[in-house]
């Protein structure tokens, strides 16, 4: 059965910098993998890369045996993969609803703008509302929505719960168990790391581009994350 993301070396340069170095990692469906790691680690990198948002990088991606050609936001698209970007990035000319509809592709699937609006109720009273009239949260709720509208096999988080409240986070939280039962296959970086480690699989850790630690998130203990995080390897 083919891997729902294979990831095989993939290394990426701005200029003279090297991002990434020799990154490896494989999901399969339905998996979902926890990605940590300090400031600048090269975490956004790795999902722009996937989401056909960098547009020369080395090595190999396949989705579900497909190779992930460099800077094609469509293809990566058309082979199911979706980003909820840090920062939200929603169109701010537009409503929730036409935010929402943004996001919809070709591809059927669970998640119609109502089963949408169900899971965020907040969505549907406030459908008419542009994003500057909402609260962070609910922000988070229409980019989640937006990327859910495409009926993605592969959905992608930066720094899911950057700036909101503990409130908001838990009911993201509870969102995606909701999203995992479709059999969506995750990655989801979080500044905390116990919270995604506990929905998750797996954890990879990445310092300065490159992978130093890569397991079961389960066996995830303190002082290996610690070291990880801090650029050992374990
Ligand atoms: N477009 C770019 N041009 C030049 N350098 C870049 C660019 N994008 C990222 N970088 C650099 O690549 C490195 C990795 O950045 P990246 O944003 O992927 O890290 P990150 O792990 O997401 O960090 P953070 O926790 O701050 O979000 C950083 O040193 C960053 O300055
Ligand atoms: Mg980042």
């Amino acid at each position: 059965m083919n891997l729902a993301l294979d990831v095989a070396h993939v290394a990426a340069n701005f200029g003279q910098f090297r991002a990434l170095n020799d990154i490896s990692l494989s999901l399969e469906a339905g998996e979902t993998l926890a990605l940590v790691g300090a400031n600048g680690a090269g975490k956004s990198t790795f999902l722009k890369i996937l989401c056909g948002l960098v547009d020369s990088w080395q090595g190999t991606v396949n989705i579900n045996g497909t190779p992930l050609k460099p800077g094609s936001p469509r293809q990566s698209s058309e082979l199911g993969l979706a980003l909820v970007p840090e920062g939200r990035l929603l169109f701010e000319s537009l409503t929730v609803r036409e935010n929402l509809m943004i996001g919809q592709t070709a591809r059927s699937g669970p998640w119609s703008l109502e089963a949408i609006e169900r899971l965020f109720p907040v969505l549907k009273e406030r459908r008419n509302a542009r994003p500057r009239e909402l609260s962070g949260g609910q922000q988070q709720m229409v980019a989640i929505g937006r990327a859910l509208a495409s009926n993605p096999q592969i959905l992608l988080f930066d720094e899911i719960s950057l700036g909101l409240s503990p409130a908001v986070v838990r009911e993201v939280y509870d969102a995606l168990k909701a999203v995992r039962k479709e059999g969506v296959t995750l990655v989801i970086v979080d500044q905390d790391i116990s919270r995604v480690c506990n929905v998750s699989e797996n954890v990879a850790c990445f310092f300065k581009g490159t992978v130093t630690h890569y397991g079961p998130a389960a066996g995830m203990t303190a002082a290996a994350l610690h070291e990880a995080y801090f650029g050992g390897r374990t």
